[in-house]
């Protein structure tokens, strides 16, 4: 499973292009807009820092609107990955964008109906969000289950979509994601922490640092 970070912040994402685990970088309009800055200059400067697929999403609307923006952005560079509403008018703009060879990541996915319409229009990636779906289910499965389903009809047609795991909120969720065959995690700079952290690692390491002291 590729790792990519969610956030906008160069802070975090230079920190974190010195793991050497990072394969792309995720951003949408929240996370563009805590950071105050114009997103086509925060999106260049992230295309310096990680070689590798950078979401940049448009404003949601009509998709003509939609794939004049998209144009626009995949001027920047190779990399740039255009994130697309799962909208029909998204879904009319992926369309158009795959037919021009412009990657597209269609987002804010919560069903198998919506995954298998992104793939159709011959969307790069697709972002079923596991954390919002658990939130709104109340149920902490309800993400996973998405996964695996979503794994499945995809595999039962060979399609070549990229599954890539969003809204993640915590360890488990990049557990889940791995467990249902997600082909990426996008995952906040707050939870690679989390992840790498275990209370018996930190019991071990202590153990160690004590007997190299002796
Ligand atoms: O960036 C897409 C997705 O990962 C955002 O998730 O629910 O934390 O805003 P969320």
């Amino acid at each position: 499973m590729k790792l990519f970070i969610d956030t906008a912040n160069l802070a975090e994402i230079k920190t974190a292009s010195t793991w050497g685990i990072i394969s792309g970088v995720t951003t949408n309009p929240s996370l563009i807009a805590k950071e105050g800055r114009n997103i086509v200059d925060v999106i260049k400067e992230i295309t310096t820092l990680i070689d590798g697929p950078i979401s940049a999403e448009v404003q949601e609307g009509l998709a003509e609107a939609m794939i004049e923006t998209a144009f626009d952005y995949a001027k920047m560079h190779s990399n740039i990955v255009i994130k697309i509403p799962m909208t029909m008018e998204g879904i009319k703009a992926v369309s158009v964008l795959s037919k021009h060879g412009i990657k597209t990541n269609v987002t804010l996915c919560f069903s198998v109906s919506q995954a298998m319409m992104a793939a159709k229009a011959g969307a790069t990636f697709v972002s079923p969000f596991m954390g919002r779906l658990d939130d709104a289910t109340n149920n902490p499965e309800a993400g996973y289950e998405l996964l695996q389903d979503i794994r499945l009809a995809y595999d039962n047609y060979h399609i070549q979509t990229e599954i890539i795991a969003a809204s993640i909120r915590h360890p488990l969720h990049a557990e889940q994601a791995a467990l249902a065959g997600a082909d990426i995690a996008t995952i906040p700079y707050k939870v690679f922490l989390q992840m790498i952290e275990h209370p018996l690692t930190a019991k071990g390491l202590d153990i160690f640092r004590k007997a190299e002291k002796q």
